[in-house]
């Protein structure tokens, strides 16, 4: 067993090297238009202040008025949903790492869009943090347990090449921007769906970055790219996943329909798909021929979950997004 590991190890280390060197080679070639991008990005997004969103009229101090159960107006899923979209967003260390890991062997226009995007996101826990915080709706102890439990844990996503690691953030900028629009939306509370309709804007555009730059790589390297985009379809999974409780969670998020697989086919990877025309892509080699065709039967069995998935809640008399207004 140890022999085999030794014998192997020296062709893994070349074959990792050889990788390192190609996306090295793709940023670079990448990068005229990661730049094109990066200055498209900064004249449409908006400058936005966190301290704009929230009601500082409700705050008291917390040692005269500590934190009871009985304070917070949102309940139920909806206290759910921001607790997981906040200890998401506070992961932000984890992610600046995973993306500078990626990215940051380009340089210029890479390195610019590392930066802006990190700091972008840095506003996302603020707010999210002072609304829950000054509204009572969270219990202020239990989500900073939250937060040290999620940071010193970290997270992780092995993306073992640019492509991949572009296909992932692209997905899941869109899939976070949903979810925190529709978490918004089924809290039915105008000051917290102000600041997800904000939050999601944001998201937006960094899914608008990452799907063009990809799509940029879809005309150098088609066939490499339709591989990423089809592993990382079949392996999605939201960053909260390391969150203590998150699958007990995750379900509830998604039979209150915040965050659904008919959400998750519908509305973040079919649009993508389409956006970069995976299915009408030609000249692709064998290996991106026969991914397509699993990506193909997976969109299936995706569509089927969903429809069975759909028909389970529809018996149950869960409050759905449709009926939270
Ligand atoms: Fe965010
Ligand atoms: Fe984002």
């Amino acid at each position: 067993m140890t022999d085999t590991k030794r014998r192997l190890e020296p062709g893994a280390e070349l074959d990792r090297s050889d990788a390192l060197e190609a996306d090295r080679a793709l940023l670079v070639e990448l990068e005229p238009e990661a730049g094109r991008l990066f200055d498209r990005h900064v004249k449409v997004a908006q400058e936005w202040f966190p301290h704009d969103y929230i009601p500082y009229r409700l705050g008291r101090d917390f040692d005269k008025e500590p934190w009871t159960p009985d304070q917070p107006r949102l309940t139920g899923v909806a206290q759910t949903a921001f607790e997981i979209g906040l200890l998401t967003e506070d992961n932000l260390p984890s992610y600046h790492r995973l993306i500078h890991g990626m990215f940051g062997k380009g340089d210029g226009a890479w390195i610019n869009w590392v930066g802006r995007w990190t700091a972008e996101e840095g506003r996302h826990a603020i707010v999210l943090r002072d609304y829950l915080t000054v509204t009572r709706n969270i219990d202020p102890v239990s989500l900073e347990r939250g937060r040290m439990t999620q940071l010193q844990q970290g997270y992780d996503h092995d993306a073992p090449s640019t492509l991949r690691g572009l296909a992932y953030v692209a997905f899941q900028e869109l899939a976070t921007r949903i979810a925190h629009r529709n978490t918004g939306r089924y809290s039915s509370d105008p000051v917290a769906d102000r600041i997800m309709v904000r939050i999601a804007a944001d998201e937006n555009l960094h899914m608008v970055f990452y799907r063009d730059i990809l799509g940029a790589a879809l005309k150098l390297q088609p066939s490499a790219a339709v591989r990423a985009i089809v592993d990382e379809v079949l392996a999605f999974e939201m960053p909260g996943a390391g969150i203590p409780g998150f699958i007990r969670k995750a379900a509830q998020i998604a039979k209150a329909g915040i965050y659904d697989l008919r959400v998750h086919h519908d509305e973040v990877i079919m649009p993508i798909l389409r956006h970069w025309r995976i299915f009408e892509l030609e000249g692709l080699d064998a290996a991106a021929e026969e991914a397509r065709r699993r990506l193909a039967e997976h969109l299936v069995a995706l569509d089927q979950a969903a429809r069975r998935f759909e028909e389970k809640v529809a018996s149950s008399n869960l409050p759905r997004i449709a009926s939270a207004g």
